[in-house]
């Protein structure tokens, strides 16, 4: 027998495929639609205090091998927000993951006690957001003592476990990784978008993003965000559940990164490649891996790569 359920900061997902953070996450109804599509879990796009502009378009642009995108962690605010949280609690039938960014490390704080109202399953920290002025001048992602003040913070004003999600655009991410994971969160989530990066227009002459500049996922970021997984599960030696995200497209690449450290994995780009069935066929490519391979549960395949 084939089990592929797992879990995460003591929540059980019934398979390892998250929704992640940006796709179809800002109302309760699309995150209960990606669950019904086969998410074990699905996360809301990041949400902050007060309501927030989405960039210009274009602000989403396909190339060959992945997405490029300065959306702007746009959002209508908390007040809005918790409703759909409540929303997809109801209606959504997995574990939801709420997803909060702030400026300041006291306002994480606070948002992470207002969100916690609404009771989601987990709490997701967007500690790297390349869009977001901090009041360190760059993301608080960045450097392992900010990183380490936000968790702190954040564990000190709930009671719902932390995911804390960082970024790859650093120099060790095993520093920030030992942080946090010091500092309290329960989960640890790499990657979020790498770079930034440019497409550009030749027939225009300019780059393609009003921003100009975007963060990339999809295919293109997944061999960086394999090892991100791995560097980050040495570095913790296995004491903290990892979620995989970046270019998860097919089941080999979930089973990629559990053997890299990861217990589940995040999607997002790969609706792009494959539609919102991509979490039902992604499931049963894991099973079918598992089958042929003799494997029974996800947890056999966790970090097995670092023993060979
Ligand atoms: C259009 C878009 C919006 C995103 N918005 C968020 C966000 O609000 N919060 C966040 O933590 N990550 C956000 N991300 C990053 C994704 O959650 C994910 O970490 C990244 O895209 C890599 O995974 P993927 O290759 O499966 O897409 C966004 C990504 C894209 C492409």
């Amino acid at each position: 027998m084939v089990d592929i359920s797992t879990s995460i900061g003591g929540i059980r997902l019934g398979n390892p495929t998250i929704l992640a953070s940006g796709f179809m996450g800002v109302t309760g109804a699309s995150m209960a639609y990606a669950a019904r599509s086969g998410a074990g879990a699905v996360t809301m796009k990041s949400l902050g205090l007060e309501p927030r502009k989405v960039h210009p378009c274009p602000v989403v642009l396909s190339f060959d091998k992945g997405l490029i995108n300065a959306v702007g962690l746009s959002g209508s605010g908390i007040e809005e927000s918790m409703a759909e949280i409540e929303f997809a609690k109801k209606h959504a039938g997995v574990p939801v993951i709420a997803s909060i960014f702030a400026g300041t490390k006291k306002e994480f704080g606070m948002t992470a006690k207002e969100v916690s109202k609404a009771k989601p399953d987990l709490i997701e920290v967007n500690i790297s957001c390349p869009n977001v002025h901090s009041e360190f001048g760059r993301p608080f992602g960045t450097d392992p003592k900010t990183a380490a003040e936000v968790t702190r913070e954040v564990k000190k004003n709930t009671k719902v476990p932390v995911i804390v999600k960082l970024t790859p655009n650093v120099v060790d991410i095993k520093e920030i990784a030992v942080a946090v994971a010091k500092a309290g969160a329960d989960v640890i989530n790499a990657i979020n978008t790498l770079g930034p990066g440019m497409i550009i227009n030749i027939t225009a002459k300019k780059p393609v993003l009003f921003n100009k500049r975007g963060g990339l996922s999809g295919p293109a970021v997944r061999p960086i965000a394999v090892r991100c997984i791995y560097d980050i599960y040495e570095a913790t030696k296995g004491k903290i559940p990892l979620i995989g995200t970046g270019g998860v497209t097919y089941g080999n690449d979930a089973v990629e990164m559990f053997m890299a450290g990861a217990s589940a994995v995040g999607i997002g780009s790969a609706i792009h490649y494959r539609d919102i069935g991509v979490f039902r066929k992604v499931s049963l490519e894991i099973t079918n891996f598992m089958k042929a391979n003799r494997y029974s549960s996800i947890k056999e395949m966790v970090g097995v790569a670092h023993e060979n």
